[in-house]
């Protein structure tokens, strides 16, 4: 696997560091308030699990999965909701927990979706902001890392459902996806 990899974009302790201070900053602002996570499957479930045991105020989860990109490395712009949220988000203070934004399709989809369930506040903490042009600005309230524009794997994230287990985020080798999709 990591022969796949052409280059550790962030490792281990870089990301361990970042995810404590999110979880303190989150803790602190969401003090007092019921703060529901919501984690956007799959690609996001390392980072959750790890944001989670950082966050030390009360707080509850959900998720959500759905899916922009098949077996792709671009998005096709069309989202599908494939497991919508078990619980209601009316009145509530809601923190989506994302892996990775590119050209922002997914979220953007999702703020609106989720938006028309009323719930009290809405944001965004997504562990990887690309720096890609993009058409209209993103609420994106907590980011771990900006990264260039370039696929990435590893710490949830994946490609054609491989690498998400690596436990760094570190840049695919062009060779390795054009491989698999020929
Ligand atoms: P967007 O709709 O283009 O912003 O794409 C967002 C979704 O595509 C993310 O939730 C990821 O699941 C996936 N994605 C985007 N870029 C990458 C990448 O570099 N590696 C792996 N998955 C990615
Ligand atoms: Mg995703």
């Amino acid at each position: 696997m990591d022969s796949d990899i052409r280059e550790i974009l962030v490792d281990e302790q870089q990301i361990a560091r970042r995810v404590k201070e999110l979880g303190e900053e989150i803790s602190r602002d969401y003090a007092g308030r019921p703060l529901v996570l919501v984690c956007i499957l799959r690609g996001a479930v390392v980072f959750m699990a790890d944001l989670l045991r950082a966050i030390t105020i009360p707080v509850t989860i959900d998720f959500m999965a759905i899916s922009s990109y098949g077996n792709n490395v671009r998005s096709s712009g069309v989202v599908r909701i494939l497991k919508d949220l078990d619980g209601s988000i009316e009145g509530k203070d809601v923190l989506i927990v994302e892996d990775i934004i590119d050209s922002g399709l997914t979220l953007a989809y999702l703020l609106e979706n989720l938006r028309s369930r009323r719930p009290n506040s809405l944001e965004v903490c997504v562990l990887l902001d690309k720096q890609v042009p993009r058409k209209a600005s993103l609420p994106i309230r907590y980011t771990g890392f900006t990264i260039p524009d370039a696929f990435v794997v590893g710490y949830g994230l994946d490609y054609a459902e491989k690498y998400r287990n690596l436990p760094y985020v570190g840049i695919l080798k062009p060779e390795v996806y054009s491989e698999v999709q020929s």
